[in-house]
């Protein structure tokens, strides 16, 4: 009862105050009703709802019972609606603007169009608006200036233009959180801002603002984070208005026109000023074309600095020692300065260092002792002056994964310490001037997946490939290289891509087995000495776009069929002995020449005589054993429709088990959408086995087993369909890309006797092994 009649009170109210209010406004006695008038007006206008999160909001639901809708419990309005996140689209309706008690209205993350309605500046009480990431264009309304209640606003990630009104900012004086980045807007950052004392986070980043960053923010003593990345701002840096903003933790400057203090040549200042940020965590300045030293100052920042971006300046001069007082740095990026001099010891001391890049500067000499740097996985000192020898210590590094120090002046040996870092996966030591061979330790990186680079070196002897069994790219080329072991067991390189072995002194014979690297895309060992016939089997690469033979000896004719179809000459310009049909090659002779010979004549008889022998026996022989030819045709007619899956086949398939692909989950695992890329085959990955063979096993699996299965029970044949399941299942595990995750031979010895076990008749038998065979039984859904 009570609350009934505060409802009509407030009703009443609503009704009256716009009568003294506005006179020359229609009078509209806001309600309940309204507000479900105005979402049911809102849900028609939508043009498509694919999830259907709106199917109860209907005339005969009550408007507080649709769903992502919520009222006050005071009076009986509608205070909150969020639709965050629900891939639903149409225009932007201004109906909601009949919801005048809204306090939070959230429409992020879906695919609204038109502009922001000018009406909204009637929802008074809204504190929060959400509208990012949706399709908005058009400005941003002057008259959004009435909401002062606004603690939070998002209107990111939209393509909306023109500058951003200063009214906005000296009249919502509450706001707390703004967030305009990732649209199209102009103009400058409005003075106005300082009026927000309140403010904690300014996002701006990706906008075409203009000007400097106005010192009134000093006022907002609260700013944590302020990103104003990817403008066209411009002035000094703001050191004194960063001196006020203590609780500073994310300063994004990046990509933007400012210039250090005193004509772009002091950063001093700057740094000093930033030493008042004691939380600062993050600080990127990159590419804003900086001037001037780095100062001793830089030791004065923030102790949980763990990020420091100053790339593409012009800072110049050598690192200061100070940089070692920053004991939390993760990221240290000096990349594309004009730093000279050493790489300092002091790096040395930054034990929570991860990535530090110091490529396209000048450094000379490499100082730092990287024995205690053992969270460190990226090393870039690429493109610049150093010389002498690689650095023993980085050896030390057991989790690098990327180690690029190429297109320096180093020299010597590559250092066997290197062989520990057996967690690279990537590699680049081209354009130096190292000699000697390279150290076998190399050859065990059975994690390296990107790449190795030892091009444009003077490197001897040889290398062996096989073990890089994960590698796609390998570059030996503009080297010393010479033998022909390079080629030893090469087809265990399974991902291999690229193998670049140009410009060597490779001698001897290509092998067949090259026509197993189903990958590759470019095999160049053009400039070696190797000799022999072209391998026909390279024809059956259908991956092959890039072939070059050039300039060695090969004889005999090219191949045909495949790819070879499609080369030109160039693939094999040098070779004086080749011959075949590829325009502008010489055409092999033949034919005419032997058939006239009298070798030819009785070659050509004894053949007949033999052949007409062997059929003989072979018919005798056939009629014995007709059955078991059949089975044998059986069978290579499935490795063909079933070629063989790798893991990685089937991360690739599915985008690297994107979430976005999934499509359930439950008991037996998740189940992901995919495709494959060899035969665009419709996969569902997990469960993937399961349905992509269901009914068709008896086409994978050797006929003899089948027979046994023949007109047996129901459940028998069950029994036998698990257990091909299972065995297919561990068969793509053991594929997977990186040995961790393989199944140990303990693992697979354990499954194989719980397989046993179950074959035995115990039902029970589960097969969830440590490495995700996680369903147990088969079942037929
Ligand atoms: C919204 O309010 C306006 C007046 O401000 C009124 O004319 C209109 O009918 C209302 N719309 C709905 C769907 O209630
Ligand atoms: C709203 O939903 C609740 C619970 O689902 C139900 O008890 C109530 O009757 C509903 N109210 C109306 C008016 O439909
Ligand atoms: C608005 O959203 C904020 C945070 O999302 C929440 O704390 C607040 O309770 C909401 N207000 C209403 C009226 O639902
Ligand atoms: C500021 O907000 C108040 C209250 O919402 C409003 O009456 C006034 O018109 C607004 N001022 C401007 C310049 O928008
Ligand atoms: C900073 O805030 C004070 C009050 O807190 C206000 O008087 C002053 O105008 C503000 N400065 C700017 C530049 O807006
Ligand atoms: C600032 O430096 C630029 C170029 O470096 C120079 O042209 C200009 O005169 C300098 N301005 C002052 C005030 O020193
Ligand atoms: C740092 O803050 C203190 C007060 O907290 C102030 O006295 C000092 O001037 C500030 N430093 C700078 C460089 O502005
Ligand atoms: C350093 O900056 C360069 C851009 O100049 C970028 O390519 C590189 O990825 C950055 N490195 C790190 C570790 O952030
Ligand atoms: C590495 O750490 C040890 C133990 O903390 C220390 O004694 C040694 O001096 C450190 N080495 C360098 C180069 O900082
Ligand atoms: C860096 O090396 C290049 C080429 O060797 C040389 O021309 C240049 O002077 C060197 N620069 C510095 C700063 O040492
Ligand atoms: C080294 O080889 C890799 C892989 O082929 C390539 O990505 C990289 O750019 C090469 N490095 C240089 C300096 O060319
Ligand atoms: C292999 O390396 C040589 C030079 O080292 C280069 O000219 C050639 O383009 C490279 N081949 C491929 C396929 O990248």
């Amino acid at each position: 009862m009570f609350y009934k009649i505060i409802t009509l009170t407030f009703s009443l109210l609503h009704c009256f105050v716009p009568l003294f209010g506005r006179r020359h406004h229609p009078q509209v006695c806001y309600s309940i009703q309204t507000d479900k008038a105005a979402l049911l007006a809102f849900k028609n206008g939508l043009s498509s709802d694919p999830y259907s999160s709106l199917a109860n909001w209907n005339e005969r639901n009550d408007v507080c019972n649709f769903t992502r809708v919520k009222c006050g419990k005071l009076h009986h309005r509608v205070v909150d609606l969020n639709l965050n996140d629900n891939a639903l689209s149409g225009l932007l309706s201004p109906v909601l603007a009949n919801l005048t008690q809204l306090r939070n209205l959230s429409l992020s993350h879906n695919h609204f169009f038109g502009t922001i309605p000018q009406e909204f500046s009637s929802l008074r009480h809204l504190q929060e608006l959400e509208l990012g990431s949706n399709n908005l264009h058009g400005l941003i309304p002057h008259s959004l200036s009435s909401l002062s209640q606004l603690t939070f606003i998002t209107l990111d990630h939209n393509n909306l233009r023109g500058e951003i009104p200063s009214s906005f900012f000296s009249n919502c004086t509450k706001l707390k959180v703004v967030d305009f980045s990732s649209n199209q807007l102009t103009g400058t950052i409005p003075g106005e801002i300082g009026s927000c004392p309140d403010l904690l986070a300014v996002n701006l980043y990706n906008n075409q603002l203009h000007g400097k960053i106005p010192g009134s923010l000093g006022n907002a003593t609260c700013l944590y984070n302020l990103d104003v990345e990817c403008n066209y701002l411009s002035g000094e840096l703001p050191s004194e208005m960063l001196a006020k903003l203590h609780k500073m933790l994310y300063l994004h400057l990046s990509n933007n026109y400012m210039i250090s203090h005193s004509n772009n040549s002091d950063l001093d200042p700057f740094f000093t000023a930033l030493a008042n940020c004691t939380e600062l965590a993050e600080l990127q300045l990159a590419s804003n074309g900086l001037g001037g030293t780095l100062p001793h100052s830089i030791g004065g920042l923030s102790k949980y600095l763990e990020e420091l971006q100053l790339q593409e300046n012009h800072i110049f001069g050598s690192i200061p020692p100070q940089i070692g007082y920053l004991q939390s740095l993760t990221i240290l990026n000096l990349t594309s300065n004009l730093f000279t001099g050493t790489v300092s010891k002091e790096i040395g001391k930054l034990k929570h260092l991860e990535q530090l890049s110091l490529s396209f500067n000048f450094f000379t000499t490499i100082l730092t002792p990287f024995e205690n740097l053992s969270s460190l996985g990226l090393v870039d000192l690429s493109h610049n002056n150093l010389s002498g020898r690689i650095p023993e210590e980085l050896g030390n590094l057991a989790g690098l994964c990327f180690l690029f120090l190429n297109n320096n002046l180093l020299s010597g040996e590559i250092p066997l310490s290197l062989g520990s870092c057996t967690a690279l996966q990537a590699l680049d030591l081209s354009y130096n001037q190292l000699t000697g061979e390279v150290p076998p330790e190399l050859s065990g990186f059975h994690e390296m997946r990107r790449f190795m680079n030892l091009s444009h070196n003077q490197l001897r002897g040889t290398m062996e490939l096989s073990k890089l069994s994960a590698v796609e790219e390998i570059d030996l080329s503009s080297n010393y290289f010479s033998g022909n072991n390079i080629f030893n067991m090469i087809s265990s390189c399974f991902e291999l891509k690229v193998l670049n072995l140009s410009n060597n002194s490779l001698q001897g014979h290509l092998p067949e087995s090259l026509g197993d690297l189903k990958s590759i895309v470019a095999f160049d060992v053009s400039r070696n000495k190797l000799s022999g016939k072209i391998p026909a089997s390279l024809n059956k690469i259908t991956t092959l776009t890039l072939l070059n033979l050039a300039f060695n000896n090969f004889d005999g004719t090219i191949p045909t069929g495949g790819r070879f179809d499609s080369m030109t000459y160039m693939s094999f310009i040098g070779n004086q002995r080749l011959c075949g049909r590829i325009p502008g090659i010489p055409v092999c002779r033949r034919g005419r020449h032997y058939f006239h010979s009298h070798i030819f004549v009785i070659i050509f008889c004894v053949v007949i005589f033999i052949s007409g022998i062997c059929t003989i026996v072979c018919c005798l022989m056939r009629y014995r054993r007709s059955r078991a030819t059949i089975v044998r045709k059986q069978e290579l007619d499935l490795t063909q429709n079933y070629p063989r899956i790798t893991y990685k086949e089937l991360l690739d398939a599915t985008d690297g088990f994107n979430e976005q692909r999934l499509v359930g989950s439950g008991s037996y695992g998740r189940v992901y959408r995919g495709i494959l890329s060899d035969h665009g085959t419709q996969i569902a990955v997990k469960s993937y086995v399961k349905r992509h063979f269901q009914s068709e096993g008896e086409r994978v699996v050797d006929t003899v087993l089948l027979r046994a299965l023949g007109e047996e029970r129901d459940e028998v044949k069950r029994i036998w369909e698990v257990a091909i399941i299972e065995l297919m299942e561990l068969g793509l595990l053991c594929t997977r890309e990186s040995p961790s995750t393989r199944p140990t031979m303990l693992d697979c010895a354990d499954d194989l006797d719980r397989l046993k076990t179950y074959l035995n008749g115990d039902t029970t038998a589960t097969f969830a092994s440590s490495h995700g065979i996680s369903s147990s039984t088969y079942s037929f859904d």
